[in-house]
């Protein structure tokens, strides 16, 4: 039996939600920690089934997990022998590329199978294995695994630049991999996103030697070891951008808790610009963000880029806001160019949506209407639940499992806001 999200739309969302630790910093500090002497315990860790997935890779890789209160995570390596991840699991999440840096970098050996593309696109890792093969490693592919080996790493001057910018998890690894690294490494190009920075500031707490964080360089001085430490993980910025859609496209009234707002600037300028009002006040755990919507919204013109600009992981959610603004907007995506299997669903719902090339042309409709529409991956089911909680009539979501992946209890967080929304078998 299957379960499926039902939206019932036209329900104004109103009242406080907590913001959520980062997924995407979650994962490679987690995988960080294979680097490392001692226990390290990581708070603000979300419940979500992309950590658990990659805690069960690392629990195989000999890293002892220990989920305590409080959002807590406890990790400790005991055994270093295993070096192998297979296919079932990282075909599970394409993330979880994440353990090549610190397994290399650390136990010298590593056969992790190739992660392929995913619905989102191609997602080549060829800039990971040049940061590796720079670093030292030999690599080679062997019926579907990446399988490395190295007589210690070197520091080295790295370009990690591709076809569409940096890498995020390249960056990572890279960077993972250089902190145990006889001498120095330049990493140009380096991606300069949140989620590295924290990465960063985890492993110089841990006895790394990082410097240029939260630049497009970064320098990393080798250090004889890691140890484990205590540390909190940055909240979740996306988690936000799409709570603060949800709050203006419903005209509701909300306030986020526990934001970075220096993280958001791109996407709050955006929606400011479309029409909805937003300010701010610093809390005790982070700052708050009070959002308010408008009944009509103005169209806007879109660019996803590396962070500072506008994330190509809030792309889906503003697509589903401009698809009803007052004229045409035009999305633009730079990063993953053919990331909009959402649009299909949008348009079963009743958007006017043309998409030509890394293009979204996007003619605003007076009103979308409830439908069967199927989520095809993270953001796009988190564009469908937005959808729907504008859309006059009830929306049925089906394969709702993707939105477990990166939003924790999303439903009961939505409901308590005073959205109609349940999760029903079908
Ligand atoms: N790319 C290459 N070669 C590589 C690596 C990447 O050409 O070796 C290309 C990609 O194909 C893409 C671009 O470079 O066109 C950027 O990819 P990047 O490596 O930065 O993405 P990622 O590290 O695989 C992370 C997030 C994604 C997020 C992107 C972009 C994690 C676990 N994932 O992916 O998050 O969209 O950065 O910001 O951190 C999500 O949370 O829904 C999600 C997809």
């Amino acid at each position: 039996m299957e379960k499926i999200i039902v939206v019932e739309g036209g329900h104004p969302l109103h009242g406080n939600v907590r913001i959520n630790g980062s997924k995407n910093a979650a994962l490679p500090i987690m995988a960080a920690c294979i680097l490392m002497k001692g226990k390290s315990r990581i708070r603000n860790v979300p419940h979500l089934a992309d950590v658990k997935t990659l805690l069960e890779i690392l629990k195989d890789l000999g890293v002892k997990t220990e989920r305590l209160k409080d959002d807590t995570l406890e990790l400790e390596v005991i055994d270093e022998s295993n070096v192998t991840a297979p296919y079932e699991q990282i075909s599970k999440m394409r993330g979880s590329i994440c353990i090549l840096g610190p397994l290399l970098g650390k136990r010298k050996r590593v056969k992790i199978a190739e992660p392929g593309g995913c619905v989102i696109g191609v997602r080549p890792v060829d800039l990971h294995i040049k940061g590796m093969e720079a670093l030292g490693a030999n690599i080679i592919k062997e019926e579907g695994y990446r399988i490395g080996s190295t007589n210690g790493f070197r520091g080295a001057e790295i370009y990690l630049g591709g076809p569409y910018g940096s890498t995020v998890t390249g960056t990572c690894n890279v960077m993972m991999a250089a902190t145990l690294a006889k001498g120095k490494t330049i990493v140009r190009c380096a991606a300069c996103e949140p989620e590295v920075q924290d990465l960063a500031n985890f492993l110089n707490k841990a006895g790394a030697k990082i410097s240029g964080i939260g630049t497009s360089e970064l320098v990393i001085e080798g250090v004889e070891e890691l140890h484990g430490i205590e540390y909190e993980i940055i909240p979740d910025r996306i988690e936000a951008g799409t709570f603060m859609i949800a709050g203006a496209i419903t005209g509701g009234e909300i306030t986020l808790e526990n934001v970075c707002l220096d993280h958001l600037t791109a996407v709050i300028e955006k929606l400011a610009e479309a029409g909805a009002s937003v300010s701010f006040a610093s809390g005790e755990t982070g700052g708050k963000c009070f959002v308010k919507g408008s009944d009509k919204f103005r169209p806007l013109t879109i660019t996803t880029l590396p962070y500072p600009d506008i994330p190509t992981d809030m792309q889906a959610q503003f697509l589903a806001l401009l698809s009803i603004a007052n004229g045409t907007s035009i999305i633009t995506e730079k990063i993953f160019p053919n990331r909009f299997i959402h649009v299909a669903e949008l348009n079963r719902m009743g958007a006017d949506i043309l998409i030509e090339g890394t293009r979204a042309i996007v003619k605003g409709v007076r009103k979308l209407s409830g439908a069967r529409v199927m989520a095809s991956d993270l953001r796009a089911s988190a564009c469908l639940v937005i959808a729907g909680l504008v859309a006059e009539g009830t929306t049925e979501i089906r394969r709702p499992y993707h939105l477990d992946r990166g939003y924790e209890k999303l439903e009961q967080r939505l409901s308590a806001l005073g959205a109609k929304i349940n999760r029903v078998t079908e």
